[in-house]
């Protein structure tokens, strides 16, 4: 069994997500959709709330999909269950950049461990989480970018 893993902080899932999560579907039998720490980045939902509205919008895809949050390495992840590739969604060539420094990390430290780039979507280059956040806190509407249940729960967030 083909095994892949999509991790990212997902905060929040966003129709570009939902694009590679759904054309993963060619490539593995079974697709891990994992949350997973950024030291970088500050989160608006919690890693429970991003759990709950990945759960809500992988549910069409549950026959392959199993959506989970994990603290620690990616590649300890991977190791620990029987992961065999990375999935990691590329818009453009600044993501191209970042993303080849994260590989050869990872690839340093678990060599059997592949990553597979996927273009993505034509009009997902528009689109990011931290873009989503940004036009929800100004309490407009972002459900171009998002299923109706993040965009109702992102901009409940920016309530007063
Ligand atoms: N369509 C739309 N947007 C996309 C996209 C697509 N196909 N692919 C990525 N994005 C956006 C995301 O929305 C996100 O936007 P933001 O920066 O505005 O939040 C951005 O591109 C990339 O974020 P994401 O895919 O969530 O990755 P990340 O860089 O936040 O997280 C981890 C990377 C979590 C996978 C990485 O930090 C990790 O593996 N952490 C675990 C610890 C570890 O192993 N560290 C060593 C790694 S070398």
């Amino acid at each position: 069994m083909r095994t892949g893993i999509f991790p990212g902080s997902f905060d929040p899932v966003t129709y570009g997500h939902l694009d590679i999560i759904k054309r993963a579907e060619h490539i593995c039998d079974r697709l891990i959709v994992a949350i997973a720490k950024n030291s970088q980045k500050e989160s608006l939902f919690s890693v429970e709330e991003r759990l709950e509205l990945l759960k809500l919008c992988c549910k069409e895809f549950s026959s392959f999909v199993e959506v989970v949050s994990f603290d620690g390495l990616l590649v300890d992840y991977c190791r620990a269950n029987s992961v065999s590739f990375i999935i990691r969604g590329v818009r453009s060539v600044s993501d191209y950049e970042y993303e080849n420094m994260n590989t050869a990390v990872n690839k340093k430290l678990a060599p059997e461990i592949e990553t597979l780039y996927m273009i993505a979507g034509a009009d997902a280059y528009l689109i990011s989480s931290s873009i989503v956040r940004e036009v929800a806190s100004y309490h407009r509407d972002v459900s171009e970018f998002v299923p109706s249940i993040v965009s109702e729960k992102i901009l409940q967030k920016f309530e007063v």
